[in-house]
């Protein structure tokens, strides 16, 4: 197992997944909180931060991690951790660098640490632990994101790569197994990131390539079934993979008669979204509970326009109504609450094991107070949250769900909602679903639906003119997104085939009158985010 430790960085989730990806378990613990038993740890990754080492929020790691005698990669803020705590120096840059950076690197002979650097290594000869023979200079364009630089390094450290702007990008100790990198071999753009991280996980840590999915359902399984006892689990399904393969695995681990599966039409659902899932749920054998409120949620959201507090009376009313069902079921009051929370629900949320982790946004399911109470007296569980969304489809898949529910597309759990701008009223969700429903159907028709991560139509607020015959006509505004990603975590636009995009809008603007125009959405996250609120 290699530990990381999370000082906060968006990033420090993708470090596990891309080690993880490698076949080796990554687990992430707060960079500066109390250190675990370290016996099962081959190696320490220290994460990036939004902080600067010498500012007073600066989060600082037990120093035990110095004494451990184990590996240690410092990443970014990581690296600059240790060069401070170690008796070098970290200084502000004139200016924020960001984005792709060349560095040139010499790579010494007899370190398998930089066997990742070098293009003519493979992965699968970095896993079987090449040792380098010769030195070699090599150049990779990293990925960089920081405002400090290290001005000084620490006593033992060697500078071995510098980037092209002039400053130190790759260090490593003389005698100890301690490394460090300016850039971030985690994210996608980093041209031999994975085979970076490689060389420290196989070549350093003497890793083995043990994790697998197969081990995540026993251990997981194990998990669960020991949390929660003979007490019984109420899963709210949510037409999404997530809840999904959460309810495959409560199904594949508990007695069915234990596991109460529970359905909201609230009225803010993709078209036929309740048909679907019965129909799905079905097939893995179980029966649901359906609660018809879409009532409930358009008056509570009448003239309600601020995005977060659309998110926040929704978050409450499901909880609400979820309580008032649950009562109606009879179940003795400790009861359990499954969620198929992910890994980057968390992140986004601030509630990542980091206690640094920024806040982006409030996901619904992990924001409201009941759930919160659910959390703290230990009733929750969320056998996901150490996924990622490609993993928990694989995860999905060996657990025997249809392809079409593990390929679908995510959906948010304010759903159509927050795919409003402005008031979600009765009308704009009915135009919304329509206009949806027809472009994800031309999606699939045309065989794009699995070249894109997400895609999804969204109203907007503003009339623009049009013409109806000879009269002018203020029709409504509909944006088409649509994005690939691995996670969700960062998002590139799809190049969308342009006749198919022209093709789409003229059939979206015959078919809703109430449209004037039709626009694609052309902002990669960041800046944006996938959603519009
Ligand atoms: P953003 O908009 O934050 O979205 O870039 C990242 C991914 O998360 C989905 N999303 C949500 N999922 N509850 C969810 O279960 C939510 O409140 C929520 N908000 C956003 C979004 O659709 C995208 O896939």
């Amino acid at each position: 197992m290699i530990l990381i430790l999370d000082f906060g960085s968006q990033t420090t989730q993708l470090i596990g997944r891309r080690i993880r990806d490698l076949g080796v378990y990554a687990e992430i613990i707060p960079g500066d909180g109390p250190l675990p038993d370290l016996a099962g740890a081959e190696g320490l990754v220290l994460s990036g931060s939004p902080e600067s080492v010498y500012a007073p929020e600066g989060p600082v790691p037990d120093p035990k991690i110095y004494r451990a005698g184990l590996p240690l990669l410092g990443v970014c803020y990581g690296l600059q951790r240790m060069t401070a705590d170690l008796g070098g120096q970290v200084e502000a840059l004139p200016k924020q660098e960001y984005g792709g950076v060349t560095v040139a690197v010499d790579l010494p002979p007899g370190d398998s640490f930089f066997s990742g650097f070098d293009q003519a290594v493979s992965l699968e000869e970095i896993k079987s632990q090449i040792i380098p023979q010769n030195s070699k200079t090599v150049s990779i364009t990293a990925w960089m994101s920081h405002g400090d630089t290290l001005t000084r390094l620490a006593p033992g450290f060697r500078e071995y790569g510098r980037s092209e702007t002039g400053f130190p990008a790759v260090v490593a100790h003389e005698s100890k197994p301690w490394y460090g990198l300016q850039f971030h071999p985690e994210a996608a753009h980093c041209e031999r990131g994975r085979e970076i991280l490689a060389g420290f996980v196989f070549g350093v840590c003497r890793c083995k390539t043990e994790w697998t999915m197969e081990r995540y359902i026993e251990t997981a399984g194990a998990g669960i079934a020991e949390k929660v006892g003979k007490h019984p689990v109420v899963l709210l399904i949510s037409g999404g993979v997530d809840s999904a393969v959460t309810a495959a695995l409560l199904l594949k681990t508990l007695p069915a008669e234990q596991v109460h599966l529970m359905y909201m039409d609230t009225g803010l659902m993709r078209k036929d979204e309740t048909q679907r899932v019965e129909s799905n749920l079905k097939r893995l054998g179980r029966g649901l509970h359906i609660i018809h409120c879409e009532e409930a949620f358009l008056n509570a959201l009448k003239g309600v326009t601020d995005p977060e507090r659309k998110r926040k009376i929704i978050g409450d009313l499901f909880v609400e109504i979820q309580e008032r069902e649950v009562r109606n079921l009879n179940l003795p009051e400790e009861y359990f609450l499954a969620q198929g929370t992910l890994y980057t629900d968390l992140i986004e949320s601030g509630k990542g094991v980091g206690n640094k982790a920024r806040v982006i946004k409030s996901h619904h399911n992990v924001g409201s107070p009941l759930i919160e109470a659910k959390r703290r007296a230990g009733r929750l569980i969320e056998p996901l949250d150490r996924l990622y969304k490609d993993e928990a489809r694989r995860l999905g898949t060996l657990l025997g769900l249809d392809e079409a529910v593990v390929r679908r597309h995510p959906f948010p759990g304010p759903g159509l909602a927050v795919r409003i701008i402005g008031e979600a009223t009765r009308e704009a969700c009915e135009i919304l679903r329509e206009a949806d429903a027809l472009y994800l159907r031309e999606l699939r028709r045309r065989g794009l639906y699995d070249d894109i991560w997400q895609a999804f139509a969204v109203l907007l607020p503003v009339r623009t003119v049009g013409l109806a015959g000879d009269a002018r006509r203020y029709g409504r505004v509909l944006a088409l997104r649509a994005i690939t990603s691995a996670d969700g975590m960062t998002a590139e636009v799809y190049p969308f085939p342009m006749k198919d995009l022209l093709e789409i809008a003229t059939l979206i603007t015959n078919a809703r009158p109430e449209i004037g125009r039709v626009v694609y959405d052309i902002s990669s996250k960041p800046p944006a985010t996938i959603e519009w609120e």
